[in-house]
């Protein structure tokens, strides 16, 4: 018996990383997951380990940028899982560039996914809550880039900052319905979006993180899952509006381990990653221009 025996989770972004993480963790506490991401082939990934653990997994190809897709992915889960308790908006794709470089389109995808992805999320899953009339709780993926930014991430922090603030709204008004609204702010987590920051285990770039982050390593995503089962579950009915960081104390711990000299083993390390997630970044993008 878990905390959410019987409940249904929407997760956008689930064939992946935190996503993965967060359908796996609340299957493991009893819910049955629908796993929406546009990489239907992640997201099947994702649904054999639900199964695993004895619960219904759908998976639906989805791009969150998309309202169509959304409400059509929403109502089949509502349809073929029978309901609908845990909205987790977590879905975002990342674009690094300066001011002066970033193309018109890296922006609006990000735009796109990232802020106005999540509304449209939190849109087509709270309406159903609404219409179903159990309450619901809403979990929305910011980030500790919402707090602190740089020369290459002021458009993805942007994006985050603004979910960060878009669930203050959302508390306000769906409060009434039973249904809760919060957001959390990952520090860095071992995922393929985030391994050049988190750099290989026992790597250069992964000592220097431990070395820098208060707790001594790199986050998980079964961390953030964690967070997401808690918000979910009976303890968390008081949280709404918040925003959680989660961050093993970086934030307040500088950002060292981003080094420049190209001699430096951390930023060798990290050009290799850089070349790999230009690569995954070719294989997503076709399915991101899909909408
Ligand atoms: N990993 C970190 O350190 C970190 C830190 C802070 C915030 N975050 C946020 O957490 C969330 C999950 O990130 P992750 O690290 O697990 O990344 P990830 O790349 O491992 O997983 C993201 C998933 O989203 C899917 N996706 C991308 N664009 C989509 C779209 N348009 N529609 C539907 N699905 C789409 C991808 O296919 C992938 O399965 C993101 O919003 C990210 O910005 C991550």
């Amino acid at each position: 018996m878990g905390v959410l025996d019987g409940k249904v989770a929407f997760i956008t972004g689930g064939g992946s990383g935190i996503g993965r993480g967060t359908a796996e963790r609340l299957a493991r506490e009893g819910a049955n997951i629908c796993i929406a991401d546009i990489d239907v082939e992640g997201a099947e990934h994702t649904a054999s380990t639900v199964r695993e653990f004895g619960r219904d997994a759908l998976v639906v190809k989805v791009n969150v940028a998309s309202q169509p897709q959304l409400e059509d992915g929403v109502a089949r889960c509502v349809k073929e899982l029978g309901r609908l308790d845990i909205s987790v908006a977590n879905a975002g794709i990342g674009r690094a560039g300066s001011v002066l470089d970033m193309s018109l389109k890296d922006w609006q995808d990000q735009v796109d996914i990232n802020l106005t992805g999540v509304f449209l999320t939190v849109q087509s899953t709270a309406r159903e809550m609404v219409r179903l009339g159990n309450g619901g709780r809403i979990i929305c993926m910011s980030s500790l880039a919402a707090e602190n930014t740089g020369a290459n991430s002021w458009s993805y922090s942007a994006t985050k900052a603004g979910v960060r603030m878009m669930v203050r709204g959302w508390a306000q008004e769906l409060g009434v319905h039973g249904i809760t609204v919060n957001a959390i702010g990952p520090g860095v987590i071992d995922t393929p979006l985030a391994h050049g920051l988190a750099g290989d285990e026992g790597g250069p770039i992964r000592t220097a993180l431990e070395e820098r982050t208060p707790v001594g390593r790199a986050g998980r995503p079964s961390d953030i899952a964690g967070l997401i089962a808690f918000l979910s579950g009976p303890d968390g009915e008081f949280f709404s509006g918040s925003y959680l960081l989660m961050d093993g104390g970086l934030r307040d711990a500088g950002r060292g381990w981003a080094a420049g000299d190209p001699n430096d083993p951390v930023t060798q390390e990290r050009m290799r990653h850089m070349a790999a997630g230009e690569q995954r970044r070719a294989r997503l993008q076709p399915l991101i221009d899909e909408r």
